[in-house]
């Protein structure tokens, strides 16, 4: 039996990890640059959480959870996304007395049994954020931000940002009716999730895979016409800050989110190279989450990045980086005795903080060389008995073939230095 990954899954391997790396660092980096602090959420919670979270009429809820009974009886749910498990912390761990606001930033995995595409997987990574408590727009452009500061760090240019308001509950209930009249001799022809939808959530109609390209649903009547004065000028508020800061913006009616809890702003962060939905980044208010979830009534805000979609886009845009060469020095060994010392060099070395190999593999001096050539290390250092006998061997620069004699108690000092 030969055993391969699981569809919708891959393996990060060591040649592609740096990057990774350097996108995680230089996330974190940013998001402490702007006073958010790290969460660290468990990878499953209980599934009515994500059925009241995310919202029971959702493609998320409906089609994608990995969701299984444990040994105990209870119902689990890997996590679809983070929102609805750091809205659970915020509240099971009595944040709201924290001064607001409450920044959290996460880098998870998550999981949605979703049809392969290009930058969709079924377990794949997200860096994103919350912000609870504050309700004024100043927030909405602090992580909107975020992403445009974390875009430009990773050397980024040019990913469109797309916002919309989908009002609140006040905006949302008359403009529900209005698009209910809209759809009503229409929804008999439209996809049998539409209907289902139509009685649910018509909203959702707006964002259906199947219909969505249709004239029906394209010229349906939409939400940012109908915003209450308070969404209204909310709305303008936003895009005031993000005129001051200099963050250029498109706004898009057609944004209503995958998931139910959003309420007025939300965005996307869109381009053509990561794939058929192009959506890199996407986020939202959410005022009413926290108290659906039985916590304290308290705004909230936040937004996803899709990690494999992010490093699409850095690919297409040819900001990927090189390999870094994490081992600094091969010290080969031409005997027994030479090997010993070469181990011992070799602790020394690491114990500086300096990266270094030594043969592990018993091979001939010359493969040695070979293996110590092919791996790019930057400097070699061969011991053989003359070494061993006068305390001092000679560092070669693998770039320019430079040799410097260095006492064998001195490689760490020589290689600090270079
Ligand atoms: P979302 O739009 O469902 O929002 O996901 C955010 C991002 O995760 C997407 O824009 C995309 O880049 C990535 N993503 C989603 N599904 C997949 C997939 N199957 N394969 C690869 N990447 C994917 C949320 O998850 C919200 N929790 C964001 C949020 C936080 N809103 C407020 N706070």
């Amino acid at each position: 039996m030969r055993y391969v990954t699981q569809k919708g899954t891959k393996d990060i391997l060591p040649s592609e990890i740096h990057n990774w790396q350097i996108a995680e660092q230089t996330f974190a980096d940013v998001c402490h640059s702007f006073g958010y602090e790290e969460i660290r959420i468990p990878t499953f919670e209980q599934t009515d959480l994500f059925q009241r979270g995310v919202g029971d009429t959702t493609d998320v809820v409906t089609k994608e959870m990995y969701t299984f009974e444990d040994k105990g009886g209870r119902s689990i749910t890997l996590r679809p996304e983070g929102t609805a498990g750091v809205v659970r912390s915020y509240i099971e761990k009595g944040m709201s007395s924290l001064p607001v606001p409450v920044r959290m930033f996460y880098n998870i995995t998550a999981f949605r049994y979703e049809k392969m595409a290009k930058g969709r997987f079924r377990e794949f990574h997200q860096f994103g954020l919350e912000a609870f408590g504050a309700k004024g727009p100043d927030i909405d452009a602090e992580i909107i931000s975020v992403v445009d500061v974390f875009f430009r760090k990773m050397g980024l240019q040019n990913i469109a940002l797309h916002i919309n308001s989908i009002g609140c509950p006040n905006c949302r209930g008359e403009y529900t009716k209005l698009l209910k009249d809209y759809f009503r001799p229409h929804v008999a022809s439209m996809c049998e999730d539409c209907q289902a939808r139509f009685e649910k959530n018509p909203l959702r109609m707006i964002d259906c895979k199947v219909d969505g390209g249709k004239d029906i649903v394209k010229n349906a009547p939409r939400l940012i016409d109908y915003l209450c004065d308070d969404c209204k000028e909310h709305f303008e508020g936003l895009k005031a800050r993000l005129e001051a800061i200099g963050i250029s913006y498109t706004i898009d009616p057609n944004i209503v989110r995958g998931l139910d809890y959003y309420t007025r702003t939300v965005f996307e962060f869109v381009s053509e190279n990561v794939g058929t939905q192009g959506t890199i980044c996407g986020g939202g208010r959410y005022d009413g989450l926290v108290g659906t979830m039985e916590g304290p009534e308290t705004p909230g805000i936040g937004f996803a990045m899709g990690v494999e979609r992010l490093l699409l886009e850095a690919e297409a845009q040819g900001v990927l980086k090189e390999k870094p060469s994490y081992v600094k020095i091969y010290i080969a060994s031409m005997s027994e005795a030479a090997k010993i010392e070469a181990l011992k060099i070799c602790y020394a070395l690491r114990n500086a903080g300096i990266g270094c190999e030594t043969d592990m593999a018993g091979r001939s001096f010359k493969a040695q060389m070979k293996y110590a050539g092919k791996q790019g290390i930057p400097y070699l250092a061969v011991i053989g008995d003359d070494e061993l006998n006068s305390g001092e061997v000679k560092v070669k620069n693998m770039a320019d073939g430079s040799e410097t004699p260095v006492k064998l108690s001195g490689i760490g000092e020589f290689l600090a230095g270079n």
